[in-house]
């Protein structure tokens, strides 16, 4: 019988299940052979991509992470061009010298960290991809969706951009919900933003033109309220985007079903994880600000003293940069300090929501939100079998 299964196998084109339109019709087909030869041929039938290289499943969650990772790239680069370090190993752009000395007002290595997140972001693209092609599986090209506008402020390459970072909407909510030490996130609880001014509106976290970045010969090194607050912002936002790279690689990690492929996932993941832990820790150095308004979009935003009431207490303070403790699994064990949240269920579409609802992919076309709705689609659809 099984090497009926195998030989049957082998012989359908399994490439033809992965075009778009004939996955369901692929799915009816082999589900009526599950009926038939029960839960030993559900590591083989349906889940195998191009030669029983890489399980259906295990090719999925590695393109929507591809994506992920072209979609990072993408950002870190245009942060890097204007604030970061440009040389032979991250080039483009040639850097805006006063949104630099912001940006270091949170650390004085700040152009090489974010350099240095950038050129991880770019391994992290070039080597899902590879891989996939290794093994004879889809590779994942967003090139036709390059259409957004760069920054005009001078540093800047006039390029087509995947990702939007001038009306960015921050979501700080990571800040108390990573100390916290009774809520988490999967068990439904929700979080008080950091930065309150961030959650609303459309914020730049980028100089959008010269005008953002005029030198003001009335503060420290020249540095305007203006570009203080958009490196602030910035550097929130690294977080914001590090934090949910923490957490989708072990949500994804859960369903993956070769070993090869979660030794990736967890060898990538754990990159996020060591972002995520730097911006956390520089995150807490920006500069306090009150009401200072962007000319631009006419709001107020503001950067409390996360240490003073009404913030202050474990929730807020600013030096507790590492997981506290919480509820892990069942609120009657132990509180543990974790990654959170970390239920697999649905990770990729929310990942793709929450980049969304960042503003990352303003003025992004329809054809764009299709393609990635798919990608995130086939990867939450992906079950942990034997491989
Ligand atoms: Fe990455
Ligand atoms: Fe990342």
């Amino acid at each position: 019988m099984k090497d009926l299964v195998k030989g049957s196998k082998s012989s359908v084109d399994r490439r033809s299940f992965m075009k778009k339109g004939l996955t369901s019709a692929g799915a009816v087909t082999l589900g009526a052979g599950l009926l038939a030869h029960g839960s030993s041929v559900l590591a083989q039938e349906g889940h195998e991509e191009q030669s029983g290289r890489l399980t259906k499943g295990d090719a999925a969650i590695l393109r929507f992470l591809a994506a992920a990772e072209i979609l990072e790239t993408d950002l870190w680069q245009q942060y890097n061009e204007l604030g970061g370090i440009q040389d032979a190993e991250v080039p483009g752009g040639s850097g805006s010298p006063l949104y630099t000395a912001a940006l270091k007002q949170l650390d004085g290595d700040m152009d090489q960290y974010i350099h240095d997140n950038t050129e991880d972001e770019l391994t992290h693209e070039v080597f899902i991809n590879a891989y996939l092609a290794s093994k004879g599986a889809e590779t994942v090209n967003l090139d036709q969706f390059r259409t957004l506008p760069s920054s005009k402020a001078t540093g800047a390459q006039q390029i087509g951009r995947l990702t939007n970072l001038m009306q960015l909407t921050v979501d700080t909510s990571w800040w108390t919900r990573y100390r916290s030490r009774t809520k988490n996130p999967d068990f439904g609880d929700k979080f008080a933003n950091a930065i309150p001014t961030l959650a609303t509106g459309q914020h730049p976290a980028i100089p959008r033109t010269d005008d953002d970045v005029k030198p003001d010969p009335s503060k420290a090194g020249n540095i305007s309220d203006l570009t203080q607050v958009i490196a602030n912002t910035a550097g929130f936002h690294f977080a914001f985007i590090e934090q949910g790279g923490t957490s989708l690689y072990p949500m994804l990690a859960q369903r993956v079903s070769s070993l090869e492929v979660l030794r990736i996932v967890l060898s990538i993941g754990g990159t996020e994880i060591a972002h995520f832990q730097t911006w956390h820790d520089k995150a807490g150095n920006v500069i306090h600000l009150t009401d200072v308004i962007d000319p631009v979009t006419g709001l107020k935003v503001t950067f409390p003293d996360l240490n003073s009431s009404p913030f202050g207490g474990e929730d807020f303070q600013t030096n507790l940069i590492m997981p506290e403790p919480t509820a892990f699994l069942s609120r009657k064990l132990p509180a543990c300090s974790i990654i959170r949240p970390t239920s697999t269920k649905g990770a990729a579409m929310g990942a793709l929501k929450a980049l969304t609802a960042d503003g990352l992919f303003i003025g992004q076309s329809q054809a764009f939100f299709d393609y990635l709705r798919d990608l995130a689609e086939d990867a939450d659809e992906a079950k942990r079998g034997r491989h």
